[in-house]
Protein backbone atom coordinates (compact mmCIF):
# COMPACT_ATOMS: atom_id res chain seq x y z
CA UNK A 1 0.00 0.00 0.00
CA UNK A 2 0.84 3.59 -0.95
CA UNK A 3 0.63 6.83 1.52
CA UNK A 4 -0.52 9.77 0.16
CA UNK A 5 0.43 12.99 1.17
CA UNK A 6 -0.68 16.76 0.92
CA UNK A 7 1.54 18.00 -1.73
CA UNK A 8 0.48 21.33 -2.20
CA UNK A 9 -2.23 23.59 -0.87
CA UNK A 10 -4.16 26.65 -2.21
CA UNK A 11 -7.02 29.21 -1.31
CA UNK A 12 -8.72 32.01 -2.82
CA UNK A 13 -11.28 33.97 -1.00
CA UNK A 14 -13.37 36.82 -2.60
CA UNK A 15 -11.94 40.27 -2.43
CA UNK A 16 -15.19 41.75 -1.08
CA UNK A 17 -14.62 42.37 2.91
CA UNK A 18 -18.58 42.10 4.78
CA UNK A 19 -17.70 43.75 8.76
CA UNK A 20 -20.21 43.06 11.44
CA UNK A 21 -20.83 47.03 11.13
CA UNK A 22 -21.93 46.37 7.46
CA UNK A 23 -24.98 43.52 8.83
CA UNK A 24 -25.73 46.20 11.17
CA UNK A 25 -26.72 47.99 8.06
CA UNK A 26 -29.03 44.77 6.66
CA UNK A 27 -30.47 43.48 10.03
CA UNK A 28 -30.81 44.11 14.03
CA UNK A 29 -28.29 42.65 15.34
CA UNK A 30 -24.94 43.85 16.13
CA UNK A 31 -21.12 43.36 16.36
CA UNK A 32 -20.81 42.92 20.16
CA UNK A 33 -23.85 40.18 19.88
CA UNK A 34 -21.62 38.55 16.55
CA UNK A 35 -18.30 38.41 18.18
CA UNK A 36 -19.45 37.30 21.38
CA UNK A 37 -21.62 34.07 20.40
CA UNK A 38 -19.75 33.38 17.13
CA UNK A 39 -16.19 35.45 17.49
CA UNK A 40 -16.68 36.47 13.59
CA UNK A 41 -15.48 39.61 12.92
CA UNK A 42 -16.06 40.11 8.81
CA UNK A 43 -16.69 37.24 6.81
CA UNK A 44 -15.97 37.40 2.50
CA UNK A 45 -19.26 37.72 0.13
CA UNK A 46 -19.01 37.51 -3.17
CA UNK A 47 -19.84 40.40 -5.36
CA UNK A 48 -22.14 39.48 -8.18
CA UNK A 49 -20.33 41.76 -10.63
CA UNK A 50 -17.26 39.67 -10.25
CA UNK A 51 -18.28 36.35 -11.56
CA UNK A 52 -16.81 34.32 -9.06
CA UNK A 53 -18.77 31.07 -8.62
CA UNK A 54 -18.05 28.04 -6.66
CA UNK A 55 -15.84 26.13 -9.17
CA UNK A 56 -14.44 28.73 -10.44
CA UNK A 57 -13.20 29.77 -7.04
CA UNK A 58 -12.05 26.39 -6.65
CA UNK A 59 -9.96 26.39 -9.53
CA UNK A 60 -8.02 29.48 -8.61
CA UNK A 61 -7.47 27.82 -5.10
CA UNK A 62 -6.81 24.56 -7.07
CA UNK A 63 -4.15 26.36 -9.84
CA UNK A 64 -2.39 27.40 -6.37
CA UNK A 65 -1.71 23.84 -4.74
CA UNK A 66 -1.08 22.22 -7.72
CA UNK A 67 1.77 24.76 -8.52
CA UNK A 68 2.48 24.52 -4.77
CA UNK A 69 3.08 21.18 -5.55
CA UNK A 70 5.36 21.81 -8.39
CA UNK A 71 2.71 19.97 -10.96
CA UNK A 72 1.09 21.13 -13.74
CA UNK A 73 -3.14 20.44 -14.59
CA UNK A 74 -2.20 17.66 -16.55
CA UNK A 75 -0.38 15.71 -13.99
CA UNK A 76 -3.53 15.61 -12.19
CA UNK A 77 -5.42 12.10 -12.21
CA UNK A 78 -8.92 12.77 -10.35
CA UNK A 79 -10.85 15.65 -8.89
CA UNK A 80 -12.86 15.45 -5.96
CA UNK A 81 -15.22 18.75 -5.60
CA UNK A 82 -17.17 19.41 -1.88
CA UNK A 83 -19.61 21.76 -2.07
CA UNK A 84 -23.15 22.83 -0.88
CA UNK A 85 -23.47 25.43 -2.92
CA UNK A 86 -22.39 24.09 -6.55
CA UNK A 87 -22.97 26.42 -9.50
CA UNK A 88 -25.90 24.35 -10.77
CA UNK A 89 -28.30 22.07 -9.32
CA UNK A 90 -26.75 19.73 -11.78
CA UNK A 91 -24.15 18.91 -12.21
CA UNK A 92 -21.85 19.49 -10.23
CA UNK A 93 -18.68 21.66 -9.99
CA UNK A 94 -15.98 19.04 -10.53
CA UNK A 95 -16.47 18.80 -13.96
CA UNK A 96 -16.34 22.39 -14.22
CA UNK A 97 -13.01 22.91 -12.95
CA UNK A 98 -11.73 19.65 -14.94
CA UNK A 99 -13.24 22.42 -18.09
CA UNK A 100 -11.55 24.89 -16.27
CA UNK A 101 -8.10 23.97 -15.74
CA UNK A 102 -8.04 22.09 -18.94
CA UNK A 103 -7.00 18.77 -17.70
CA UNK A 104 -7.80 15.85 -19.99
CA UNK A 105 -11.21 14.14 -19.98
CA UNK A 106 -10.15 12.70 -15.71
CA UNK A 107 -12.79 11.47 -13.14
CA UNK A 108 -14.53 14.74 -11.41
CA UNK A 109 -16.56 13.42 -8.04
CA UNK A 110 -18.80 15.66 -6.03
CA UNK A 111 -18.96 15.18 -2.49
CA UNK A 112 -22.08 16.55 -0.39
CA UNK A 113 -21.02 16.14 2.86
CA UNK A 114 -21.58 19.84 4.43
CA UNK A 115 -18.95 21.20 6.52
CA UNK A 116 -18.10 17.79 6.75
CA UNK A 117 -17.29 17.47 2.77
CA UNK A 118 -13.69 18.37 2.25
CA UNK A 119 -12.40 16.04 5.29
CA UNK A 120 -14.79 13.48 3.32
CA UNK A 121 -13.35 14.22 0.28
CA UNK A 122 -9.97 13.54 1.38
CA UNK A 123 -10.87 10.29 3.17
CA UNK A 124 -11.98 9.21 -0.75
CA UNK A 125 -9.02 10.80 -1.73
CA UNK A 126 -6.40 8.67 0.13
CA UNK A 127 -8.23 5.44 -0.73
CA UNK A 128 -7.76 6.04 -4.49
CA UNK A 129 -4.29 6.66 -3.80
CA UNK A 130 -3.27 4.18 -1.30
CA UNK A 131 -4.53 1.08 -3.25
CA UNK A 132 -2.16 2.81 -6.24
CA UNK A 133 -5.30 3.84 -8.25
CA UNK A 134 -4.29 7.29 -8.99
CA UNK A 135 -0.88 9.28 -8.25
CA UNK A 136 -2.28 12.94 -7.78
CA UNK A 137 -5.61 14.18 -6.87
CA UNK A 138 -7.15 17.62 -6.64
CA UNK A 139 -9.16 17.66 -3.09
CA UNK A 140 -11.15 20.96 -3.44
CA UNK A 141 -13.80 22.53 -0.96
CA UNK A 142 -15.46 26.07 -2.10
CA UNK A 143 -18.74 27.63 -1.10
CA UNK A 144 -20.86 30.63 -2.24
CA UNK A 145 -22.86 31.28 0.74
CA UNK A 146 -23.64 34.66 0.57
CA UNK A 147 -26.00 34.49 -2.50
CA UNK A 148 -28.28 32.50 -0.72
CA UNK A 149 -28.83 34.10 2.80
CA UNK A 150 -32.05 35.66 3.91
CA UNK A 151 -29.98 39.10 4.90
CA UNK A 152 -32.59 40.37 7.36
CA UNK A 153 -33.56 40.42 10.77
CA UNK A 154 -35.53 36.86 10.34
CA UNK A 155 -32.84 35.16 8.77
CA UNK A 156 -30.00 36.55 11.17
CA UNK A 157 -29.12 34.16 13.17
CA UNK A 158 -27.63 32.13 10.18
CA UNK A 159 -26.91 35.02 7.85
CA UNK A 160 -24.38 36.79 10.44
CA UNK A 161 -22.43 33.12 10.23
CA UNK A 162 -21.42 31.84 6.73
CA UNK A 163 -18.89 33.49 4.51
CA UNK A 164 -17.94 32.79 1.04
CA UNK A 165 -14.02 31.10 -0.07
CA UNK A 166 -12.53 27.94 -1.02
CA UNK A 167 -9.54 26.18 -0.65
CA UNK A 168 -7.50 22.90 -2.28
CA UNK A 169 -4.77 20.73 -1.96
CA UNK A 170 -3.15 18.18 -4.11
CA UNK A 171 -2.78 14.96 -2.71
CA UNK A 172 0.16 12.81 -4.11
CA UNK A 173 1.58 9.49 -3.63
CA UNK A 174 4.67 9.17 -1.00
CA UNK A 175 6.41 6.27 0.29
CA UNK A 176 7.95 7.65 3.21
CA UNK A 177 5.25 6.81 5.42
CA UNK A 178 4.40 10.51 6.02
CA UNK A 179 1.09 11.73 5.03
CA UNK A 180 -2.42 10.60 6.17
CA UNK A 181 -2.33 8.05 8.66
CA UNK A 182 -5.99 7.28 9.11
CA UNK A 183 -9.87 9.26 8.62
CA UNK A 184 -12.77 8.85 10.25
CA UNK A 185 -16.62 9.10 9.05
CA UNK A 186 -19.16 9.47 10.86
CA UNK A 187 -23.64 10.36 10.20
CA UNK A 188 -26.46 10.73 12.19
CA UNK A 189 -29.35 11.59 9.29
CA UNK A 190 -31.89 11.31 11.84
CA UNK A 191 -31.27 15.10 12.84
CA UNK A 192 -30.69 16.35 8.63
CA UNK A 193 -33.53 18.58 9.38
CA UNK A 194 -31.65 20.32 12.07
CA UNK A 195 -29.11 22.18 10.18
CA UNK A 196 -30.89 21.98 6.32
CA UNK A 197 -32.11 23.92 3.39
CA UNK A 198 -34.65 21.67 2.62
CA UNK A 199 -36.11 23.54 -0.57
CA UNK A 200 -36.13 23.87 -3.79
CA UNK A 201 -35.62 20.22 -4.17
CA UNK A 202 -37.59 17.12 -5.66
CA UNK A 203 -39.19 16.62 -1.66
CA UNK A 204 -40.32 20.81 -2.21
CA UNK A 205 -40.00 21.67 -5.75
CA UNK A 206 -39.54 24.71 -7.46
CA UNK A 207 -43.36 25.03 -8.50
CA UNK A 208 -45.23 24.09 -5.46
CA UNK A 209 -42.97 26.68 -3.42
CA UNK A 210 -44.32 28.96 -5.93
CA UNK A 211 -48.05 28.08 -6.21
CA UNK A 212 -48.33 28.36 -2.18
CA UNK A 213 -46.67 31.75 -2.43
CA UNK A 214 -46.42 31.69 0.99
CA UNK A 215 -44.33 34.62 2.12
CA UNK A 216 -43.57 32.57 5.66
CA UNK A 217 -42.34 30.29 4.04
CA UNK A 218 -38.16 30.16 4.66
CA UNK A 219 -37.66 26.45 3.23
CA UNK A 220 -35.36 27.89 0.74
CA UNK A 221 -33.12 29.63 3.16
CA UNK A 222 -30.65 27.52 5.17
CA UNK A 223 -32.35 26.72 8.59
CA UNK A 224 -30.16 26.27 11.92
CA UNK A 225 -31.51 24.76 15.30
CA UNK A 226 -28.53 26.73 16.48
CA UNK A 227 -28.40 25.80 20.20
CA UNK A 228 -28.93 21.51 19.11
CA UNK A 229 -26.41 22.17 16.40
CA UNK A 230 -24.08 23.60 18.90
CA UNK A 231 -24.82 20.62 21.52
CA UNK A 232 -23.54 18.00 19.35
CA UNK A 233 -21.08 19.75 17.84
CA UNK A 234 -18.78 19.57 20.78
CA UNK A 235 -19.53 16.00 21.52
CA UNK A 236 -18.97 15.00 17.56
CA UNK A 237 -16.01 16.78 17.40
CA UNK A 238 -14.32 15.55 20.55
CA UNK A 239 -15.36 11.87 19.67
CA UNK A 240 -13.55 12.03 15.95
CA UNK A 241 -10.44 13.50 17.34
CA UNK A 242 -10.42 11.28 19.77
CA UNK A 243 -10.85 8.12 17.39
CA UNK A 244 -8.01 9.47 15.22
CA UNK A 245 -5.50 10.06 18.06
CA UNK A 246 -6.60 6.62 19.32
CA UNK A 247 -6.11 4.95 16.00
CA UNK A 248 -3.03 5.87 16.13
CA UNK A 249 -2.42 5.35 19.44
CA UNK A 250 -0.95 9.20 20.22
CA UNK A 251 -2.94 11.21 22.76
CA UNK A 252 -4.77 14.32 21.81
CA UNK A 253 -2.07 16.52 23.76
CA UNK A 254 0.18 15.28 20.89
CA UNK A 255 -1.68 16.91 18.29
CA UNK A 256 0.99 19.53 17.10
CA UNK A 257 -1.91 21.53 15.15
CA UNK A 258 -5.64 21.04 15.18
CA UNK A 259 -7.33 22.66 12.47
CA UNK A 260 -11.08 22.36 12.95
CA UNK A 261 -13.99 23.33 10.72
CA UNK A 262 -14.35 26.85 11.36
CA UNK A 263 -17.94 26.64 12.29
CA UNK A 264 -17.95 28.68 15.01
CA UNK A 265 -15.08 30.31 17.73
CA UNK A 266 -16.84 29.27 20.68
CA UNK A 267 -17.30 25.74 19.58
CA UNK A 268 -13.37 25.57 18.90
CA UNK A 269 -12.80 27.08 22.03
CA UNK A 270 -15.14 24.64 24.22
CA UNK A 271 -12.91 21.64 22.18
CA UNK A 272 -9.58 23.12 22.94
CA UNK A 273 -11.01 23.40 26.60
CA UNK A 274 -11.81 19.58 26.62
CA UNK A 275 -9.12 17.94 24.65
CA UNK A 276 -6.88 20.57 27.02
CA UNK A 277 -4.84 21.79 24.17
CA UNK A 278 -2.57 25.28 24.29
CA UNK A 279 -3.66 28.43 21.59
CA UNK A 280 -0.48 26.94 19.72
CA UNK A 281 -2.21 23.95 18.99
CA UNK A 282 -5.36 25.29 17.16
CA UNK A 283 -5.58 26.95 14.48
CA UNK A 284 -8.30 29.36 14.10
CA UNK A 285 -9.38 31.88 11.42
CA UNK A 286 -13.05 32.16 11.71
CA UNK A 287 -12.16 35.84 12.75
CA UNK A 288 -12.06 37.06 9.14
CA UNK A 289 -13.82 34.63 7.36
CA UNK A 290 -16.66 33.61 8.67
CA UNK A 291 -18.05 29.56 8.27
CA UNK A 292 -17.23 28.62 5.25
CA UNK A 293 -18.11 25.13 5.43
CA UNK A 294 -16.31 22.82 3.07
CA UNK A 295 -14.12 25.55 1.98
CA UNK A 296 -13.30 26.38 6.06
CA UNK A 297 -10.50 23.12 6.59
CA UNK A 298 -8.73 24.13 3.16
CA UNK A 299 -8.48 27.32 4.06
CA UNK A 300 -7.10 27.17 7.48
CA UNK A 301 -4.81 24.56 6.33
CA UNK A 302 -3.40 27.18 3.74
CA UNK A 303 -3.37 29.73 5.95
CA UNK A 304 -1.47 27.47 8.86
CA UNK A 305 1.25 26.77 6.38
CA UNK A 306 2.01 30.04 4.83
CA UNK A 307 2.32 31.10 8.71
CA UNK A 308 4.58 28.37 9.42
CA UNK A 309 2.37 26.56 11.83
CA UNK A 310 3.42 23.53 10.41
CA UNK A 311 6.51 21.81 10.50
CA UNK A 312 8.00 18.74 9.09
CA UNK A 313 7.14 15.70 11.05
CA UNK A 314 4.28 17.40 13.12
CA UNK A 315 1.05 15.64 13.51
CA UNK A 316 -2.18 17.40 12.21
CA UNK A 317 -5.74 16.71 13.02
CA UNK A 318 -8.48 17.89 10.81
CA UNK A 319 -11.38 17.76 12.30
CA UNK A 320 -14.97 18.44 11.41
CA UNK A 321 -19.00 18.71 12.52
CA UNK A 322 -21.90 19.44 9.91
CA UNK A 323 -25.10 19.21 8.39
CA UNK A 324 -26.48 15.59 8.11
CA UNK A 325 -25.62 15.72 10.96
CA UNK A 326 -22.39 14.60 9.40
CA UNK A 327 -18.45 14.50 11.26
CA UNK A 328 -15.08 13.11 10.50
CA UNK A 329 -11.49 13.69 11.23
CA UNK A 330 -8.28 13.14 9.74
CA UNK A 331 -4.39 12.03 11.42
CA UNK A 332 -1.79 13.38 9.12
CA UNK A 333 1.64 12.92 9.55
CA UNK A 334 3.32 16.22 7.96
N1 LIG B 1 -27.99 39.40 16.10
C1 LIG B 1 -28.67 39.75 17.19
N2 LIG B 1 -29.52 38.93 17.83
C2 LIG B 1 -29.67 37.69 17.33
C3 LIG B 1 -28.99 37.26 16.19
C4 LIG B 1 -28.13 38.17 15.57
N3 LIG B 1 -27.41 37.84 14.47
N4 LIG B 1 -29.34 35.98 15.95
C5 LIG B 1 -30.22 35.63 16.90
N5 LIG B 1 -30.41 36.66 17.72
C6 LIG B 1 -31.29 36.72 18.88
C7 LIG B 1 -32.42 35.75 18.81
O1 LIG B 1 -33.49 36.29 18.09
C8 LIG B 1 -32.76 35.55 20.26
O2 LIG B 1 -33.51 36.64 20.68
P1 LIG B 1 -34.72 36.44 21.74
O3 LIG B 1 -34.07 35.92 22.98
O4 LIG B 1 -35.25 37.81 21.87
O5 LIG B 1 -35.64 35.46 21.10
C9 LIG B 1 -31.41 35.64 20.95
O6 LIG B 1 -30.54 36.32 20.03
C10 LIG B 1 -30.83 34.30 21.27
O7 LIG B 1 -31.02 33.47 20.12
P2 LIG B 1 -30.48 32.04 20.04
O8 LIG B 1 -30.73 31.46 18.67
O9 LIG B 1 -30.96 31.27 21.23
O10 LIG B 1 -28.99 32.39 20.16
P3 LIG B 1 -27.86 31.51 20.73
O11 LIG B 1 -27.44 32.04 22.02
O12 LIG B 1 -28.17 30.07 20.60
O13 LIG B 1 -26.76 31.82 19.67
C11 LIG B 1 -25.80 30.79 17.78
C12 LIG B 1 -26.98 31.54 18.31
C13 LIG B 1 -24.57 31.67 17.81
C14 LIG B 1 -26.07 30.41 16.33
C15 LIG B 1 -25.61 29.57 18.65
O14 LIG B 1 -26.77 28.80 18.71
C16 LIG B 1 -24.52 28.73 18.23
O15 LIG B 1 -23.38 29.04 18.43
N6 LIG B 1 -24.87 27.61 17.61
C17 LIG B 1 -23.91 26.66 17.10
C18 LIG B 1 -24.19 26.47 15.72
C19 LIG B 1 -23.19 27.12 14.87
O16 LIG B 1 -22.40 27.96 15.17
N7 LIG B 1 -23.24 26.65 13.70
C20 LIG B 1 -22.32 27.07 12.75
C21 LIG B 1 -22.77 26.62 11.47
S1 LIG B 1 -23.06 24.93 11.42
C22 LIG B 1 -21.61 24.19 11.48
O17 LIG B 1 -20.68 24.63 10.89
C23 LIG B 1 -21.53 22.99 12.28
Amino acid sequence: MYTSRIAGIGHYVPDNVVTNADLEKMMDTSDEWIVERTGIKERRWIDPSTGDLPSTMGTKAAQIAIEKAGLTPDDIDFIVFATLSPDYYFPGPGVQVQDQLGIKEIGALDVRNQCSGFVYGLSVADQFIKTGMYRNILVIGSEYHSGGLEKTTRGRNVTVIFGDGAGAVVLQRGEDGKGILSTHLHSEGKHAEELALIGPATSRWVDQIMSENDESDTSYFPYMNGNFVFKHAVTRFSEAIIEAAAANNVQPADINLLIPHQANLRITQFIQRKMGLSDDQVYNNIQRYGNTTAASIPIALSEAHMEGRIKDGDLICLAAFGSGFTWASALIKW
